[in-house]
């Protein structure tokens, strides 16, 4: 049996705040006493009236000090302190022996044979005891404010360390956004500039046959050798025409790309954006990694265009980087229930373990100098969670899968573009 003092809590919350004492003694009459003797210090008495008991309340709660009465029967006050101390839950309670005066020296030496911290002799002096406990509650009080000060400093330095993660992450947002916007005003400009011959030369091609359909008319009948050379040129204009065809259609994904709407939400059709930085990545591909696509519905997506084209480019590089010789991409888009997945996979090398852990990192990586800045997948990362999404990177059986699964429904996205 164990009685609290019922005037004081003795929640297993407030013996954190509050030291607490427990008393130990089989004679109820004894543990009044304690009480009264502690009275006014500042902390909760628990009282134990069994050995058993006591070891039961050192297990569910911590205790400033133990004072310990040694002749109980069961269970007497050493062998409480010999079980307390052999269990590693238990073992750093101080104890204070309460023994009669009879059997001091022998009491002495047993005591702190079991570890004991220091005892007092029955009856017992209120001025000794209280100062002794005095003591081990301001020990007590000590040992919390540092655990306080301990977890304080731990806060600390674990915001620290997510300011410095952030930091490096912005930087690297940076970096890649000074880079993608570079590239985008120089993608921007080239379609420009290609833009303007295109255009002349494909008018020009159709004045051209036009002027030389009305040549033949005049020309009449064409003898065997000037027809061969007629028929050539003619086949010629048709190549060429097709080749301006390509080059406009080029252009046209080159803008598609360049389109550095970072901040800004609209609705994009996934394919062409994928198409066209396929062109982009074509000369990687050529002849080496087949591409399969599987464009699903629905085709069209709400996104930041720019930041996702520039996401799913990074994946699509890292997954051409993965496969060296021959290879094969594949791509796959649409949407799974209310989640839209743009997966992009690779039959490369796999990633082992322990990159796995840190692909996200910014400025990790496992390429040369000079050929990986380690800003690709933070920066996709970044912008997937920026839709509110996420981006996994599995091993298959062979090579990686990397997807990005973004949201679907009501959502700011959905909003804005309203
Ligand atoms: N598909 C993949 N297969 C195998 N390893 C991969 C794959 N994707 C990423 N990794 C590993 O993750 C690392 C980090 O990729 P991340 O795209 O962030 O940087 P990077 O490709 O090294 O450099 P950057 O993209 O800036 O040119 C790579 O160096 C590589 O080791
Ligand atoms: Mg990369």
């Amino acid at each position: 049996m164990t009685r609290a003092r019922p005037r004081r809590s003795t929640s297993w919350q407030d013996a954190n705040v509050r030291p607490s004492v427990l008393a130990v003694d089989d004679v109820a009459a004894n543990l009044l006493t304690l009480d009264a003797l502690l009275e006014g210090l500042d902390c909760d008495v628990v009282q134990a009236n069994s050995g058993e008991a006591a070891l039961r309340l050192l297990l569910k709660r911590q205790f400033a000090v133990m004072l310990l009465d040694v002749q109980m029967p069961l269970m007497d006050g050493y062998e409480v302190a010999a079980h307390a101390r052999s269990n590693p839950a238990t073992r750093d309670v101080p104890i204070i022996f309460l023994t009669a005066a009879s059997d001091s020296e022998e009491t002495a030496l047993k005591a702190y044979g079991t570890g004991a911290v220091d005892f007092l002799l029955k009856p017992l002096n209120p001025t000794i005891l209280r100062s002794k406990v005095s003591v081990f509650l301001e020990l007590w009080r000590r040992r919390e404010q540092l655990a306080l000060a301990m977890t304080r400093l731990e806060s600390k330095s674990s915001d620290l360390e997510e300011a410095y993660r952030q930091l490096k992450e912005t930087q690297a947002q940076l970096v890649q956004t000074a880079k993608m916007a570079s590239l985008g005003q120089l993608v921007a400009g080239v379609a420009h500039e290609i833009n303007n011959p295109l255009s002349f030369c494909l008018s020009h091609l159709k004045t051209a046959r036009k002027s030389l359909d009305a040549a033949l008319e005049g020309l009449g009948e064409l003898t065997a050798p000037v027809q061969q050379h007629w028929d050539r040129a003619q086949n010629r204009l048709v190549e060429m025409e097709l080749g301006l065809a390509r080059i406009a259609d080029l252009v046209v994904k080159l803008r598609t790309f360049s389109r550095l709407d970072e901040g800004e939400f609209k609705l994009i059709s996934v394919k062409e954006s994928i198409l066209a930085l396929l062109t982009i990545v074509g000369h990687r591909l050529a002849g080496r990694i087949e591409v399969v696509t599987e464009f699903g519905e629905p085709d069209t997506l709400a996104c930041a265009a720019g930041l996702m084209n520039q996401a799913v480019m990074n994946l699509v590089v890292n997954a051409i980087d993965a496969m060296e010789g021959q290879g094969t991409l594949t791509i796959s888009t649409g949407a799974d229930g209310d989640v839209y997945r743009i997966v992009v996979a690779d039959t490369g090398t796999g990633i082992p373990a322990e990159v796995l852990e840190r692909v996200f990192e910014p400025f990790f990586t496992t390429k040369p100098v000079g050929e990986g800045t380690g800003l690709g997948l933070s920066l996709a990362y970044s912008t997937v969670k920026k839709h509110g999404g996420t981006l996994t990177l599995e091993n298959r059986e062979r090579g990686t899968r990397a997807s990005i699964c973004i949201p679907l429904g009501p959502s700011p996205i959905a909003k804005n573009l309203l």
